[in-house]
């Protein structure tokens, strides 16, 4: 397979900086050893930029990732000196919204059973993954304040679910459980408080399901879904929910994988390019000190190449990191001894014994 694609990589702020490098490395190993060519350039936005230039994303940017690159591959954003998070929401959000990566696909399963918390249960009872609406609901920063600082203060955040959105993120979850085997659809809302954004929702759910026949449209409200995700996970094949409690219930997915450090996420334009990066945030105590778990980062990799078409170089990749575990060749999340750049070299060692 002689193939070029480009990969644009932000390594981000805190220890999205020392996971990606691991990331890269990786990515590189991997294309050494299956003979292909993936060139990556790296660009420093972040909050260091940010605060020295006062420009958190250049003018054209997002046309010409756009128009030059395959896929992004982004560590994580946050730094105590942005304290509203300002080019969080520009690179972050802001890059989801203007390349309309409408599906954040979040894979939810622990690759070893002893990295699950939940007693009695492993790989096979937890084993799901939830589609996070990606660019709208509360995320779109409609709304405003008004009498700051005064007793008579009000803040308004306006939920914003369109039809054209709720639709697509719920056909593709349909249409991914199809593709795969599942059976089953659980969509989740708040539709017993919030009547009308969620209404849409319970509406929208109920004429796509109409069109897979044989997948079983389930629904449970988002309080029951968090108690049902640690009471019997095993009842779980693939949730879809609006973009605010997606992101709250892949935090509390990430737990059941190992730890927020193990959580892959893929934000998805099905005709576009995509962006990849793990769950986690930038822990900025912890940048810098190599001892942050680059296996998230490492596999939002293999999910990129992946979704680029590379799948059998990308499946090393998962079974690099699950002999990892089982060798214990693992960062401190996970109870081992390796430093972040000691767990990059040992996923490279195992990629060049299965692909060698
Ligand atoms: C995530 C993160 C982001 C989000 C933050 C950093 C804005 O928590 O990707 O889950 O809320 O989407
Ligand atoms: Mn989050």
């Amino acid at each position: 397979m002689v193939e070029e694609k480009k990969i644009a990589v932000i390594p981000g702020d805190g220890i999205g900086i020392d996971v990606t490098r691991e990331a890269v490395k990786v990515l590189d190993t991997v294309c050494e050893v299956g003979g292909f060519r993936l060139l990556h350039d790296e660009f420093d936005f972040g909050a260091e930029r940010y605060l020295t230039t006062g420009v958190s994303m250049p003018e054209g940017i997002y046309e010409r990732f756009q128009k030059e690159y395959d896929a992004i591959f982004i560590g994580a954003l946050g730094d105590p000196r942005v304290p509203d998070m300002a080019h969080a929401r520009d690179i972050l959000l802001g890059t989801r919204s203007v390349l309309d990566l409408y599906a954040n696909h979040r894979p939810i399963q622990p690759l070893h059973d002893r990295l699950c918390p939940l007693k009695g249960r492993g790989r096979d009872e937890v084993n799901f993954v939830v589609f996070r609406e990606n660019t709208e609901g509360l995320y779109v920063g409609m709304g405003g304040i008004f009498k700051k600082g005064t007793p008579d203060e009000v803040a308004i955040q306006e939920d914003v679910n369109t039809r054209k959105g709720v639709e697509r993120i719920i056909e593709y979850a349909f249409n991914f459980a199809k593709k795969q085997g599942h059976t089953k659809v659980t969509m989740s809302d708040k539709s017993n408080a919030l009547r009308f954004g969620h209404d849409l929702w319970q509406r929208v759910f109920a004429e796509v399901s109409e069109h897979y026949p044989g997948i079983e449209a389930n629904h449970l409200y988002i309080d029951a879904l968090t108690l049902q995700m640690i009471k019997r996970p095993e009842q779980f094949q693939v949730i879809v929910t609006c973009n605010m409690f997606g992101d709250i219930v892949t935090d509390l997915g990430a737990v059941l994988q190992g730890g927020l450090g193990m959580a892959a996420s893929g934000n998805i334009n099905p005709d576009g390019v995509s962006m990849f990066e793990p769950v986690h945030g930038s822990a900025p105590k912890y940048a810098g000190k190599d001892i942050a778990n680059p296996f998230g980062a490492i596999l939002s990799v293999q999910m990129m190449l992946d979704h680029l078409g590379f799948h059998e170089p990308a499946s090393w990749i998962e079974r690099a990191v699950v002999l990892c575990i089982e060798k214990e060749e693992t960062p401190r999340e996970l109870d081992g001894n390796l430093g972040t750049v000691e767990v990059g070299d040992a996923v490279c060692r195992r990629i060049r014994e299965l692909g060698g």
